[in-house]
Parts: structure tokens; C-alpha cells; sequence
């Protein structure tokens, strides 16, 4: 399984023109036929896929449709168009492999390097204006950084695919390929399906103390989706957001894009501190919040806490945005109530993914609405992409139906438990009291904060040229001072790689002081919008 995880990860542009030609029928280039003037049929076709190799509209290795039926498209006899194959052929354009048919030869006559040549040119200088949103330069963008998609110790946000039940999953997906319901080919409704719904809803109910019916439930791509339709549903251009310091930079990405001014409300050990969240700003129109594991550093929202964030989103007219991203992963208690169970006032808009517990690339999450605000949700979601994807809803409903959720998630919650107390025990092995860590009891990352004279950035960088993927902690501050350290996924990461990747990490870091410069430079940072007016 492994072996063919990390094949998948390969997958290149190569592979997939192998994949593509592995159907029997090539896609036809546009060819414009001119019958009165441009000359014979099989010269203008010829022209054609010779123009189109030459502005790398076809590569080097595709299929090229069968004579008969590029005939039948154009309308035209076969005759000039296997007088024009024929001539590609004899000019090395085209090649035919003898028993799967005819490709753009691997390696072309006169221009080999074509292949390369991109598809879509830049515009010119003189094409005037293309003026973008504004906005859009405040995102942080998926920019380049080296710790990004690293795959092995620490990599963060990554499930231990290699435990995944595939072989039942992949029997649910072709249940529903083999004998899809037709109706649904067609059109499934805003919401999701409800078979879906009603499985979503019962497993809150339980699981989570999450108050919901079936109709309050939406499904959408993942949490960042579920954020965007919120954001859409419930502010305006202008609107404060109180957000978590440090916090989910992905999340707080909606918000800006929705206009919306940061503030950015520091959290302590019994989470977001309401009190001085107030202090900045009193009215803002909502607040994004990880009450069940604080992102990034792990808090677990306190009764106290709850009960005043509440009780201020009353009184002062504000929605709350629970992100309950992790919960189905504790270790040292019992799972939390969500903040959405307690909520008497339907001010809590309650957001929770498959990503951790299935796989990130699902794009699978839901959204329980209070009962008054579905309809306004609804209309934003049926202007966005009308409604979520048919088959995954329904192999994930078995999946649920049938136990394999239930027994994947204890399954899980022993392995990363496992992971978790090794990668404790090995930081205070190597560091002792040099390194603080945060947040290891629950969820499938822990953070680590690091000493003075540390920039996580500069390391961050040097560890992943050494292939340890360390998550810096302080992007995810919007203020100075931010705090240095790492955000260490454990989810991936074998009990048995942990230790040495520990050590590692120490020899990271005996250089990375040394190399460190100027300790209390604070990296250079995005400006976001904050502030409350
Ligand atoms: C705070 C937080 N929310 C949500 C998610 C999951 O997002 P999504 O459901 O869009 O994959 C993550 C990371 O995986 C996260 O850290």
C-alpha cells in the first residue's frame, strides 16, 4: 500500500498522456477545412495537426484520433485523411504503434523542444489594463515555501494513509459506480444528500453533542468551503472578525478575501480570550474559533470560556464560527462537547471535515446551519457550485453506515496516541526543558515553541532541504511579537522514524541558532487588513 501511495505522488505529465492514451480514440485538433479555396483536403489536414504540433496545442506521445473517425468529424471521406497521416507519418510528425494506433511522434523532426513550449501565452505589454482584485494581493497564496508538501517526518495535516481500509473503500466507490441512482446523476440536492445528511447528523448528535436535524446539515469541500459560504452567508465587505492569535492562516484567508478587517484576539490555556477580544474590538460581526483543539497551539476551550463567548455573541449580536476541525482525536480525556450543543441563541455556525479522519483529498466537509439561516446559506451555495459531488457523498455514507467510520476512527485514535506519546517522550529526551510543547492531547500535530535566537523560518527552510518537514509557527501570528517554533504533524509519521527524527531535528537546530543571524527579526510578513473601526 505504501509502495503504491508514494507511486500516485509521481504521477507526471508523462504518465498521464500514457493514462489518457490508454482509451482507444484521440481527441481531434480543431482543423478549419476550407473546400473551395485552400488547396486538396489531405494538405489543409496535414496543415492542420502540423500547426498544431508546432504551437504544442498536441504533444509528443499523444494519441491522434483514427482516420475514421477524424473522417466522420470533418466530414470528409477517409481518403484525404489518411493521404494527410500518411505524409506526417513519412515526415516523422506522426509515428503508429503497430496494435494501439497512431501518436505524435515521441521525438519531432524539426522542433524538438516544442513540447516544453507552454500553452497559453503571457499577454503582451500593450494589451492594456487587466486590472485584479485588490483583495487578492492580501491572501497568503500557496507561494513556494519549501515546507509546503513535504512528505515524511512531521509532514502536517497528513492522516496515516497507509492504514486507510482502501480495499473496503474502493468497494463502496464501485457500489455506487456500477449502479449509480439516476436521479442523482442528474442533480442532487443543495444540501447534499440526505441518506448523507442523516448519517452526518446522527454521528454529531453522538459523537460531538452537536444539536442538528438532517436539514440544518450542508455538505460542502472541506472546511475552507464551509468557511467561504459562511463568510458569504453572514458579512459584508467591511465586516471585523475576531480571529484566534496565532491561528489557521487558510481560514483567516476566507475572511480577507471576503473583505473583512482581522482582529486578531490572542488566545491563552483555556483558549480565545473573550476579555481582551472585547477589549479590542466589542461589536465585530463574528468570530472564528477552534474551541475543541485551538489551532495552532492546542488549547482546549474551558467550560468558563465557552459560556462567555457565548454569552458576548449574544449581547452583542455575533455569529461564532466553530471550526471543530480534529475533535474525533484525544488521548488524555474524553471528547469535548461542541460550543455549537451549548448555543441556546443560534448564533453558532458549527464546521467540521473528513480531512483528518479520511483523507485531505476527499475535499468532504459539512456545515450545521441554524434552522432560520438554511435558506440564506442554500442561495449563497446554489450561486457557488450548485451542489456537492453525487458518488463520494454516497461510499462515505456506507463507509459510515457500515461500521468501517466507527472502527477506522478507533483504529486511528490508538495508532496516533502511539505516535504522539513517542514524539512527547523523544522532544523531552533530546531538548529537556529547551523546547515547550503545546497541545498534545488531542489531534494529529503537537507544537513546539522554541527559545529566543530561533527564527522557524530560516529553519523550517534548512530542514526541509534535509527532508524534515517543520511547519513554522510564526506565520500563523497576524501581530508582532510572534512566537518561534513548529507545528509537527505526527499523523504520517511511524512510531519507529519518530526518535530519529527527533535527533534530527536537535542537529537542525544546534546549526540553526548558530546560523540564525539576527534572532529578533520578525520575518517579513503580509500586511492583513485589522484593526476595528
Ligand atoms: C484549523 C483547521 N481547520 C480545518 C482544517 C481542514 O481543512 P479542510 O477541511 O478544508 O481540508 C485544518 C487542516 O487540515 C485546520 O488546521
Amino acid at each position: 500500500m505504501v509502495g503504491a501511495i508514494s507511486t500516485c505522488r509521481e504521477v507526471d505529465i508523462a504518465t498521464i498522456l500514457d493514462l489518457m492514451n490508454l482509451t482507444s480514440e484521440g481527441i481531434s485538433p480543431v482543423i478549419a477545412l476550407n473546400r473551395e479555396e485552400a488547396g486538396p483536403l489531405h494538405r489543409q489536414i496535414y496543415e492542420g495537426f502540423r500547426a498544431a504540433i508546432l504551437r504544442g496545442d498536441l504533444r509528443a506521445g499523444q494519441r491522434v484520433p483514427s482516420s475514421r473517425n477524424l473522417a466522420s468529424e470533418l466530414g470528409v471521406s477517409r481518403i484525404p485523411v489518411l493521404n494527410g497521416y500518411a505524409q506526417l507519418l513519412a515526415e516523422g510528425y506522426f509515428e503508429s504503434r503497430s496494435g494501439s494506433g497512431t501518436f505524435v511522434s515521441a521525438s519531432l523532426p524539426d522542433q524538438m523542444s516544442l513540447c516544453e513550449r507552454p500553452v497559453t501565452r503571457p499577454a503582451s505589454i500593450d494589451s492594456g489594463p487587466r486590472p485584479v482584485a485588490r483583495r487578492d494581493a492580501l491572501l497568503p497564496g500557496r507561494g513556494r515555501v519549501p515546507w509546503l508538501d513535504g512528505w515524511g517526518a512531521f509532514g502536517l495535516h497528513q492522516p496515516a494513509f497507509e492504514h486507510f481500509p482502501f480495499r473496503i473503500w474502493s468497494s463502496l466507490v464501485t457500489r455506487h459506480l456500477r449502479s449509480p441512482r439516476i436521479s442523482s446523476l442528474r442533480t442532487v440536492d443543495p444540501l447534499g444528500s440526505e441518506r448523507f445528511r442523516i448519517a452526518v447528523c446522527t454521528y454529531l448528535r453522538t459523537a460531538r453533542a452537536v444539536r442538528c436535524e438532517p436539514d440544518q446539515v450542508m455538505i460542502v469541500a472541506g472546511s475552507q468551503q464551509a468557511l467561504d459560504i459562511s463568510a458569504r452567508a453572514l458579512l459584508d465587505p467591511g465586516s471585523a472578525v475576531w480571529v484566534e492569535e496565532p491561528g489557521y492562516r487558510l481560514g483567516r484567508a476566507v475572511f480577507v478575501g471576503a473583505g473583512c478587517r482581522l482582529i486578531a484576539v490572542p488566545v491563552d490555556r483555556d483558549g480565545l480570550d473573550v476579555a481582551a477580544g472585547m477589549r479590542k474590538c466589542r461589536k465585530p460581526r463574528a468570530a472564528y474559533v477552534t474551541p475543541s483543539h485551538q489551532y495552532p497551539l492546542g488549547a482546549t476551550m474551558t467550560a468558563s470560556r465557552r459560556l462567555q463567548l457565548l454569552n458576548w455573541a449574544q449581547t452583542s449580536g455575533a455569529w461564532i464560527i466553530e471550526d471543530d476541525y480534529d475533535s474525533e482525536y484525544r488521548y488524555e480525556s474524553m471528547p469535548v462537547a461542541s460550543l455549537q450543543g451549548l448555543d441556546h441563541s443560534g448564533r453558532v455556525i458549527y464546521i467540521g471535515t473528513f480531512s483528518k479522519v479520511m483523507f485531505p483529498s476527499l475535499r468532504l466537509g459539512f456545515v450545521v446551519i441554524p434552522p432560520d439561516l438554511v435558506e440564506h446559506f442554500v442561495a449563497v451555495r446554489y450561486s457557488m457550485d450548485i451542489f456537492p459531488p453525487y458518488l463520494t457523498q454516497e461510499a462515505v455514507t456506507d463507509f459510515m453506515c457500515e461500521g468501517h467510520f466507527a472502527r477506522h476512527v478507533r483504529r486511528m485514535r490508538c495508532l496516533y496516541s502511539e505516535r504522539r506519546t513517542t514524539l512527547v517522550e523523544s522532544i523531552h529526551q533530546e531538548f529537556g526543558s529547551m523546547i515547550e510543547v503545546h497541545g498534545a492531547e488531542a489531534g494529529m500535530h503537537l507544537t513546539v515553541t522554541l527559545p529566543q535566537g530561533f527564527s522557524d523560518q530560516e529553519i523550517a527552510a534548512t530542514a526541509a532541504r534535509r527532508g524534515l518537514w517543520l511547519w513554522p509557527l510564526s506565520p500563523g501570528y497576524l501581530e508582532s511579537p510572534s512566537r518561534q517554533g513548529f507545528i509537527l504533524g505526527f499523523g504520517s509519521t511511524a512510531s519507529t522514524q519518530i526518535p530519529a527524527a527527533v535527533r534530527h531535528l536537535r542537529s537542525i537546530l544546534s546549526s540553526g541558532r548558530r546560523e540564525s543571524r539576527c534572532p529578533d527579526a520578525q520575518p517579513a510578513r503580509r500586511s492583513w487588513p485589522h484593526g476595528c473601526s
